[in-house]
């Protein structure tokens, strides 16, 4: 059967746009026919019910979800909470090492989850990018400090880095179709 998917991103530097591209790129060569939203340019509410599943990504800044994601999420709630949902984050802490749980991405994604009163089918973090050579003076300047506090260690920030596992994220979206067709199959409602 032929799923509908809607895929709603919010990316500022473009590694979650890329990772949706990918999630939604391996859904149509699996026959879905996916249709990529960007959240920040959204200016009306979505009528969700016409798609059999709906992903959202978005990527963190200073610890937290996206503004146009939780404006998202908030306006459609209702349409949410009756398909089978994904979320996933984009952050770059979740490829660097540390011990300082409180700032984890685990923390970030359920505080925004328990704000929203949402419960996706799914929710999944990937590691991003950062793209030292498209940055200002400031953000290089304050990744850089990030990356020392985290790890410990000095960055090169001549060049850029990209810490995406794109098997995580395949496997992610193999994942994603199996529970629509499960859920299809059943008839049930997401949640
Ligand atoms: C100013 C700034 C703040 C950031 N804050 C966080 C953060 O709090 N946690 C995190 O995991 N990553 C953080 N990052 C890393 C971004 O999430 C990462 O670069 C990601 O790939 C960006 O996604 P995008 O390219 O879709 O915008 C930050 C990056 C910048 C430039």
């Amino acid at each position: 059967m032929d799923y509908r998917i809607a895929l709603v991103y919010s990316s500022t530097q473009g590694q979650t746009k890329k990772i949706a591209e990918r999630i939604g790129g391996r859904l149509e060569e699996a026959g879905c026919s996916v249709e990529w939203i960007n959240a920040g340019e959204l200016q009306h509410q979505l009528d969700l019910s016409v798609y059999d599943g709906v992903i959202v990504g978005s990527a963190i800044y200073a610890g937290r979800i996206t503004r146009p994601i939780y404006r998202f999420v908030r306006h459609q709630l209702d349409g949410l909470r009756r398909l089978p949902t994904a979320l996933f984050s984009v952050g770059m802490l979740a490829a660097l090492e540390s011990d300082q749980e409180e700032t984890t991405t685990d923390h970030i994604v359920s505080d925004f989850l328990d704000e929203m009163k949402w419960e996706p089918t799914m929710v999944e973090s990937f590691a991003g990018a950062i793209p030292f050579t498209e940055y200002g003076f400031f953000r290089r300047w304050l990744m850089k400090w990030m990356v020392r506090r985290r790890t410990g260690e000095k960055i090169d920030a001549s060049r850029d880095y990209e810490y995406t596992d794109w098997e995580q994220v395949d496997s992610f979206a193999d994942r994603y179709l199996s529970r629509v067709r499960e859920m299809a199959g059943s008839g049930k409602e997401a949640r």
